[in-house]
């Protein structure tokens, strides 16, 4: 059996890398169509080196489509997901908009696959940066409880978009010709810096993204009560979100237990020789599905406390590949 997708935002980083992972998975696509705004009909995006037109995005555009995955913004998201639904459409949406909402499912495959079964025509695909946390620590959360998680995070431009990816070569280049380049994706210059915002302020003092690695970690692995306390920073890398982790388990944990656990989990690579200068760093898992863990240790801060570095590619783990083993799980479970 085959089904009939559409990708709107297919012009975009997520989007593209969509169409990349739908082809490298071998999903059984019938019909496959490319949605975008107005400004892309008519442009030429390839699929299993066929050349196809982008569409504009239309309500017409959602009849007959078994599948639509969403990677354009949350105000697309708002607008078009109950429309596409309404045509009988399956959802999956890549922004922010429908995560928090108890009537959507938030997923991660290696995590909570069983909560795909109550959609109701949206899945919500999770936070780059809060996918890549939980397939790592969700392992270890089933063995030692844990009750804390501290993280700082240092995130690739191309989570900010197609402009942003373009913005960090622009500057990039201008600096080393003694010129200036006007940030137009990001509110600060990014190349030669890091900026400790990503996404808007809160009355709180966190960011939203920050939030959301709070609230969508709950959410995820079904704990109301863990506690998460975010510091999220955007890098100049392209590709590859890196993330500093402390967690406070129930019982004590070895660096040992923890890197036995992460070894067998799914979804997971552990590459942890410290001496051998092997851990994971974003240019070398930029193109891979997996999320990568090293740099596990005993924590010498507190009692019951383990540190860890865990990078995935922001784009597939982070983004398409969640989105497209949502897919599979539908699949999976008949629920087309
Ligand atoms: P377009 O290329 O036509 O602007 P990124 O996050 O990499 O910037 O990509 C955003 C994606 O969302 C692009 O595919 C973009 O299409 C799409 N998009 C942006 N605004 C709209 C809109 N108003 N309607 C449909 N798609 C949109």
């Amino acid at each position: 059996k085959s089904y009939n997708v559409a990708i709107l935002g297919a012009t975009g980083a997520v989007g593209q890398t969509m169409i990349k992972v739908l082809e490298e998975r071998n999903f059984p696509v019938n019909e496959i169509k490319f949605l975008a705004s107005e400004r892309s009909a008519g442009k030429e995006v390839e699929y299993y080196g066929m050349k196809y037109k982008v569409e504009a995005v239309c309500e017409e555009a959602f009849e007959n489509v078994d599948i639509a995955l969403f990677s354009a913004g949350g105000e697309r998201s708002k607008k078009w997901a109950p429309i596409a639904a309404s045509k009988g459409a399956v959802v999956i949406d890549n922004s922010s908009a429908f995560r928090m909402d108890p009537e959507v499912p938030l997923v991660v495959p290696e995590v909570n696959p069983e909560d795909v079964k109550w959609h109701k025509g949206i899945i919500a695909n999770p936070n780059c940066s809060t996918i890549q946390m939980v397939v790592a620590l969700y392992p270890i959360h089933k063995v030692k409880k844990i009750k804390r998680i501290i993280v700082a995070t240092y995130q690739a431009v191309s989570g900010a978009g197609a402009t942003a990816i373009e913005d960090l070569e622009l500057e990039t280049k201008a600096v080393m010709e003694g010129k200036y380049f006007y940030p137009r994706a990001l509110p600060h210059h990014i190349a030669f810096n890091v900026i400790p915002r990503i996404d808007n302020f809160e009355p709180n003092g966190y960011t939203k993204e920050e939030l959301k690695m709070i609230n969508e970690t709950r959410k995820i692995m079904h704990e109301p009560d863990i506690k998460v306390s975010p510091t999220c920073v955007r890098v100049p890398v392209y590709v590859g979100h890196s993330e500093a982790v402390t967690i406070e388990t129930q019982e004590p944990i070895t660096a040992e237990e923890a890197r036995e656990i992460l070894k067998n989990a799914p979804g997971v690579v552990v590459e942890d020789d410290p001496f051998n200068n092997v851990y994971p760093t974003p240019i070398e898992v930029a193109g891979k599905d997996d999320v990568f863990v090293g740099r596990i240790r005993k924590d010498l801060g507190f009692e019951n406390g383990l540190s860890m570095w865990i990078v995935g590619d922001n784009l597939r783990k982070g983004a398409a590949t969640n989105a497209v083993q949502i897919a599979e799980l539908l699949v999976k479970y008949e629920l087309l």
